[in-house]
């Protein structure tokens, strides 16, 4: 029976964008992906055996409704451990991502889920098949297994047993993230709708899988060099061509907003005059830099919103 456990998985921002599915079941992607993780940045769950005999789910200390997507998500999650045994369960998640920076927290929130359910259910796993069965529950999740820099490979296997992340082991004290956040109301769409329409009608779409293929092994590259300013330059090129398949959706898809555009100007003209900054944007209108240490007072000052992050800090 499940026993009480708690486990913490930190978020990540891709450096080169999984962006398609070939399998929607599975969350099996269209191309591999490369992430930073986000150091103290994530969520905190725990799984127990529910006392008042039914499921339970509570976030960010609220006991949520059973609608609630969330928890139907978590507990449909839940259920891959289950098996079919009538074993309740109550879920408790903490994210501790601030919320003005608006980030999404399905990559921790199910890494975490995946680490807390087995431990709950005593199964004594990899963290390669953590990755995996993180995957089932979010794709990005597959790469919360650990912090750092982390490669998901797309895998070719059919049932999605080679599709799991592996961490690089580089350690690069100096590298930093910022998030720039961008005052919006709800999501418009969420990634997994985003991706599928674009997949699905984007004419650009077409050029998307090999050169996201080309653009990860190259990060890869230049992050095993630690070549800021060859990775920097990729993975914001990366990031646009994503942007750019969703624009030519039928009909389009913006995440982006005046703001993020605006955010990206600024940076532009800063970098014609010597700054070293690079950015990155998902499924929603906030935008993120990487630096060095060396550039971070250059970027505090252009962005005095910026949220900073060590994802090497001790
Ligand atoms: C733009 O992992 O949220 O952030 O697999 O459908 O849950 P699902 O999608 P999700 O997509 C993340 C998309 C992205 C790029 C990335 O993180 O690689």
């Amino acid at each position: 029976d499940p026993v009480e456990f708690a486990a913490y998985a930190p978020s990540n921002i891709a450096l080169s964008k999984y962006w398609g599915k070939r399998d929607r079941s599975r969350n099996l992607p269209l191309n591999s992906s490369l992430s930073i993780s986000l150091a103290e940045w994530g969520s905190h769950t725990e799984v127990a055996p529910s006392e008042s005999g039914i499921d339970q789910v509570s976030l960010n200390g609220e006991v949520l409704d059973m609608g609630t997507a969330f928890a139907s998500k978590a507990l449909k999650f839940a259920d891959l451990f289950r098996a079919g045994r009538a074993q309740p369960l109550k879920i408790t998640t903490r994210n501790t991502i601030p919320t003005a920076a608006g980030l999404a927290s399905s990559a921790s929130g199910f890494a975490a889920l995946t680490r807390a359910l087995c431990g709950s259910f005593s199964l004594s796993l990899s963290e390669a098949e953590m990755s995996l069965i993180a995957r089932l529950g979010s794709g990005s999740a597959t790469r919360s297994i650990w912090h750092g820099f982390v490669r998901w490979d797309k895998g070719r296997a059919e049932d999605g047993s080679d599709s799991f992340a592996t961490p690089l082991d580089v350690t690069w004290p100096d590298f930093r993230i910022a998030i720039i956040p961008v005052d919006v109301g709800p999501k418009s769409h969420s990634s997994r709708d985003g991706m599928n329409h674009t997949v699905d009608t984007s004419p650009l779409f077409a050029a998307w899988p090999d050169q996201a293929e080309a653009d990860c092994d190259f990060i890869e590259a230049m992050v095993r060099e630690q070549n800021f300013t060859a990775l920097g330059q990729r993975a914001e090129a990366n990031a646009l061509a994503m942007h750019a398949t969703m624009q030519a959706a039928r009909p389009a898809i913006t995440y982006l907003t005046q703001d993020s555009w605006a955010i990206l100007e600024r940076l532009w003209a800063a970098r014609k005059n010597g700054l070293e900054a690079y950015a990155t944007m998902d499924a929603g209108a906030n935008v993120k830099l990487i630096f060095e240490a060396q550039s971070q007072d250059d970027v505090t000052t252009l962005f005095p919103e910026a949220q900073v992050i060590v994802p090497f800090a001790g």
